[in-house]
């Protein structure tokens, strides 16, 4: 049985349970055991949370690890190292692995990975296609079974609308309907070939661009599709002030429709991709470690998404977590991978919209805790989770959203490096991530 873990004198937000206070929070035997006032704790490991918050452990439902078949570019290990430095201790990963997490045994492979190697929890998405091929639908009735939290081809849009029609009929039969389909939004018709947003940075630098209609076409398809079937939809990444748009109408008819934003996606834009070179004085540059997909999108795109998360538009964060090797962004930007390292930098980028004034601490919180559990009805199988009420898992994030600290993407537990805020000083800082009453970070 694991010690005790009584953190003192915090200001504790948890928004689920409408909770903003200072005071003490004790861990007994891996759940949460008081709020409030705590006496003396024999043998309790203590931390001294004054001046800090306390928040839910955060819950990540987009992430990438790698494992199986490219355990060069992360392990489930690794991975849930990064997520513990950066204050998560549940994320769901998703299956584009090789092989794709497409049946049961590979399922279970990965929930047994991460019980006996991760630090925090993982559970994992399925696939929806067979081989993540994007033909046939994967037996989401064996996946479910085994443990799988929602079926996804991300990191590739599904293309085919009957397919993607026949997946959200199915998922309805599942668990009252609560497991969600969650699809990468992209009409590849128009953005194949494009390898970052379609304008004037793309321009500029003879790139070609994807524009952001290819997301909200495909974005208007889903919201279809979701009332056709009236299944449970989760778009993942989006990044377009079109795109929110039509989540805006499709919400207010009621449809039973839920989206994520990236912290990269709420804080860059296209210009970052000039890299060094921004003012393009002479020669042409470009930051390949800015190239992700959906790709980082115009200002107004940016402000369209801050002002959607704080609203509850958009109903989480979610950080898309894509390590890659350090070659496979040390090239041509053509031929570089998708993707941006993100668990151990994403409070601290969505804490800027804290600093800004665009969205509350505890609403912010909220995005990152019980409202990613909402949107994959996380709680369904671990009662509480999301929240710091009596009797909720021992998970718990300790921060000080103030302290400022240089991103050194060397020093990063994740094996990817691949971030285009290397070096940048951000505000916000985990001091400690708790897991089932287990401290798996300290600063
Ligand atoms: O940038 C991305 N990287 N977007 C995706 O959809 C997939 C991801 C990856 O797996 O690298």
């Amino acid at each position: 049985m694991n010690k005790s873990v009584a953190i003192r004198g915090g200001r504790i937000i948890d928004p689920a349970n409408g909770k903003d206070m200072v005071g003490d929070l004790l861990i007994r035997e891996g759940v949460v055991a008081s709020v409030g006032q705590i006496g003396a704790e024999g043998g309790a490991t203590t931390i001294e949370a004054k001046g800090l918050i306390v928040s839910p452990g955060m819950v990540d439902v987009h992430c990438h690890l790698r494992e199986p078949g490219f355990e060069h570019k992360e392990t489930i290990a690794t991975g849930t190292l990064a997520a513990a430095r950066g204050g998560f201790t549940t994320i769901c990963v998703m299956p584009n692995t090789v092989p794709p997490v497409d049946n049961a045994s590979l399922v279970q492979f990965v929930l047994a990975k991460g019980a006996r190697e991760g630090v925090v929890r993982v559970l994992p998405i399925g696939c929806l296609s067979r081989g993540r091929a994007g033909r046939e639908i994967a037996d989401l009735a064996e996946l479910a079974e085994a443990g799988a939290v929602g079926f996804s081809d991300d990191g590739s849009p599904v293309d085919d609308t009957a397919l993607m029609r026949r997946a959200l009929e199915y998922s309805r039969g599942l668990a009252d309907g609560e497991f969600p389909i969650i699809d990468h939004c992209e009409d590849r018709g128009l953005s194949t070939g494009g390898t970052m947003h379609e304008g004037w940075v793309s321009a500029r630098l003879g790139l070609r661009g994807t524009p952001a209609a290819a997301e909200a076409i495909h974005v208007a398809r889903d919201v279809f599709l979701a009332e056709l079937t009236g299944a449970r939809l989760h778009l993942a990444h989006l990044s377009t002030a079109s795109s929110i748009e039509l989540l805006m109408r499709a919400k207010e008819r009621g449809l039973p429709i839920s989206a994520e934003v990236t912290p990269h996606h709420i804080t860059l834009d296209h210009e970052i991709i000039l890299g060094e070179l921004g003012d393009m004085s002479g020669s042409l540059a470009y930051d390949a470690r800015a190239k992700v997909n959906p790709p980082l999108r115009t200002p107004k795109d940016v402000e369209a998404c801050r002002v959607a998360l704080a609203e509850g538009m958009i109903d989480c964060i979610a950080t898309d977590h894509a390590p890659h090797a350090i070659e496979d962004k040390l090239c041509e930007f053509e031929t570089a991978a998708y993707g941006i390292s993100g668990l151990e930098t994403a409070l601290a980028l969505s804490l800027t919209l804290v600093h800004d004034g665009v969205i509350t601490l505890p609403t912010l919180i909220e995005r990152m805790t019980s409202g990613p559990v909402r949107v994959l009805a996380l709680d369904r199988g671990i009662s509480g989770l999301g929240t710091l009420g009596v009797g909720a898992p021992g998970d718990v994030t300790v921060f000080d959203p103030y302290a400022p600290w240089v991103v050194q993407a060397e020093k990063f537990a994740s094996k990817g490096k691949n971030t285009p805020v290397a070096g940048r000083t951000l505000r916000g800082r985990v001091i400690a991530t708790i897991f089932g009453g287990t401290v798996v970070y300290k600063e």
